[in-house]
């Protein structure tokens, strides 16, 4: 057993608290590889921002879930050599699908863990939730739940249709559970293809489809019910046309990669929502520049000559989330 405080990492709590009073929201960027943890790391300490590092089930299969414990207590070590000198990280699980997987995290030194019971009727998602949460709690490991169902297809995360959280159902779930935050379908959604173009409409200026507005009357119902209590956003990447469009440009074919508007998200991170899940954003950033020095430099087949570039591009969009979408730039302690 690892108590994550041994490793130098933070919870969810305090941070919430604080993101809550000063109107912004933490990032919580997902890693697989050094290179993305490598830009996290570097962007939150330039921005002097608090971040959670989010591993998904998917993450722990790829990378392996012991090295991806150590690599994130490496990032505390990271940070500090980089001259920040309290750094709040937390380490995350995305999308816990068991209380047997949110456990084995807990034990081995996460800071934080998802129970993503969404897909349950309402009775076993507080039941597994709660289990989640009394395990989780003796050892100062905060919980994030889920009600409602975000649409979209991503990997292991899929639902066919979406339905918005019922902010009728709110005060029981986060009573009944204990959870110290709760993630709530609102219209977002995983991945880069998050909306038909035949649900968007041309901007005439730019010519680029611009989706439905997110369901803000839903977040006002969850936050009249639950005043300053954290909230959650799943599925919040932006999708930059101008990464898809240097994919597109380099060989890759995404069509119709529509995300959330930076507006909708800007407005989120003021209100009570505290967490921003950002994935897909980051795969398109680190793919656009690899696609580009494939293309630009074909001899090219020194790995650092192409992952170099992706961890540039990846640390530029974390800094312009960061500054320009959270606002949790310039919270951390001197
Ligand atoms: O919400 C899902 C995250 O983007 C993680 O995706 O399961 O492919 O690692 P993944
Ligand atoms: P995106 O696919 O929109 O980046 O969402 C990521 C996410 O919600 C991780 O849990
Ligand atoms: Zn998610």
């Amino acid at each position: 057993m690892i108590n994550y405080k041994d490793l130098g990492l933070v919870n969810t709590k305090e941070m919430f608290a604080k993101a809550m009073k000063g109107g912004y929201a933490i990032p919580a960027f997902n890693f697989n590889n050094m290179e993305q943890l490598q830009a996290i790391v570097k962007a939150a300490v330039e921005t002097k921002s608090p971040v959670i590092l989010q591993v998904s089930k998917g993450a722990r299969q790829y990378a392996n879930q012991t090295l991806l414990r150590y690599m994130a207590e490496g990032a505390v070590a990271y940070a500090k050599e980089l001259g920040c000198k309290h750094p709040e990280i937390v380490l995350h699980l995305d999308h816990g699908d068991s209380f047997e997987t949110c456990k084995s995290c807990i034990d081995m030194g996460f800071s934080s863990v998802m129970i993503d019971g969404s897909h349950l009727p309402f009775e076993e998602n507080v039941a597994l939730t709660k289990k989640v949460v009394d395990y989780a709690h003796q050892f100062g490991v905060t919980v994030e739940g889920e009600l409602g169902v975000l649409a979209g297809v991503e990997d292991e995360v899929s639902h066919e249709h979406h339905t918005y959280t019922d902010p009728a159902e709110v005060v029981e779930f986060v009573t009944k559970t204990g959870c110290d935050s709760l993630a709530i379908s609102i219209g977002t959604s995983h991945g880069a293809f998050k909306f038909t173009p035949e649900q968007c409409h041309i901007d005439e200026k730019t010519g680029r489809l611009v989706p439905p507005p997110l369901a803000f009357d839903v977040l006002d119902g969850v936050m009249k019910e639950l005043p300053g209590f954290p909230i959650v956003l799943h599925g919040s990447s932006s999708v930059p046309q101008e990464e898809v469009e240097i994919i597109n440009a380099n060989g890759g074919a995404l069509k119709a990669a529509i995300g959330i508007p930076e507006e909708e998200l800007r407005k989120a991170a003021k209100s009570s929502v505290c967490k921003i899940n950002i994935d897909s954003d980051s795969r398109l950033a680190m793919t656009a520049a690899i696609r580009k020095v494939f293309a630009d430099s074909p001899a090219e087949f020194d790995p650092r000559k192409y992952l170099g570039p992706a961890r540039d591009n990846m640390e530029k969009l974390y800094k312009e989330k960061i500054i320009n979408v959270l606002g949790s730039d310039n919270k951390l302690e001197d």
